[in-house]
């Protein structure tokens, strides 16, 4: 039995269209972006983290890739999100506190710890590393430096932000307003500006 070429039913048809111009708007929007973010003097997402490596930093950089730290960290971009991004973290901790975590992370944190830490924790090895090497990845995280405005910086952006300030106003309890101070309100540390470690121990986006 010969099947007869069978036409489309209407419903289908329907369907296929929307699928049609939704791919053709898709697309248009796509390109149409694309022109717009070639064509901008200044790049769509600035860049806020940077870093101005030393001799040391160099050799920590390396031992920190050859150390598996990648494995669950990130820095420069590279490596993986399993435990924290360490980009930007030279601006919120200092190499004192960096050399100390590495060898003691429960006593430098003050809690226990997930990964690093005694056996048999998975970065109990960390702690085994020699002093050298422990001493050199810590100088190489404490370049990863991050400007104000980043999310991994101690300080947000510049300037009051309406839509922070209308969240804010509609959904903190009184008693955090109380309790927690608007980060935005103190001054950023100059410290961050001349490259200078903090001078304070605790990270400031705690208080949040
Ligand atoms: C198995 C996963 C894992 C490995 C491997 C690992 N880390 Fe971590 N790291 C974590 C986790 C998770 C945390 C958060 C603290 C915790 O609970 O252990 C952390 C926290 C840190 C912190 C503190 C960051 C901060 O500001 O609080 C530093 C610094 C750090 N790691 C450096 C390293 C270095 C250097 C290596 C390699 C020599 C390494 N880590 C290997 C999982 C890992």
């Amino acid at each position: 039995m010969a099947k007869e070429k069978q036409s489309l039913k209407s419903g289908e048809k329907i369907l296929f269209g929307i699928v049609g111009v939704f791919i053709v708007m898709a697309t248009i929007a796509y390109i149409a972006m694309e022109i717009y973010r070639l064509n901008r003097p200044e790049p769509l997402f600035v860049t806020k983290t940077h870093f101005v490596f030393t001799e040391e930093g160099k050799l920590g950089s390396r031992l920190f890739r050859e150390g598996r730290c990648t494995a669950c960290h990130r820095a420069l971009r590279n490596g993986t999100n399993m435990g924290l991004s360490l980009d930007g973290v030279g601006s919120v901790r200092t190499l004192d506190w960096l050399v100390a975590f590495l060898e003691n992370p429960e006593d430098t944190y003050g809690a226990r710890t997930f990964d690093h830490g005694p056996r048999p924790k998975e970065a109990a090895y960390v702690a085994r590393m020699s002093e050298k090497d422990r001493h050199a990845i810590a100088v190489f995280i404490s370049q990863l430096k991050a400007e104000q405005g980043s999310s991994s910086a101690p300080m947000p952006p510049e300037g009051r932000s309406e839509f922070i300030d209308s969240m804010v106003g509609a959904w903190a309890p009184e008693h955090w307003k109380e309790k927690y101070t608007d980060i935005r309100d103190k001054q950023p540390p100059t410290s961050q500006q001349s490259g200078e470690p903090e001078k304070t121990q605790e990270p400031v986006r705690e208080q949040q």
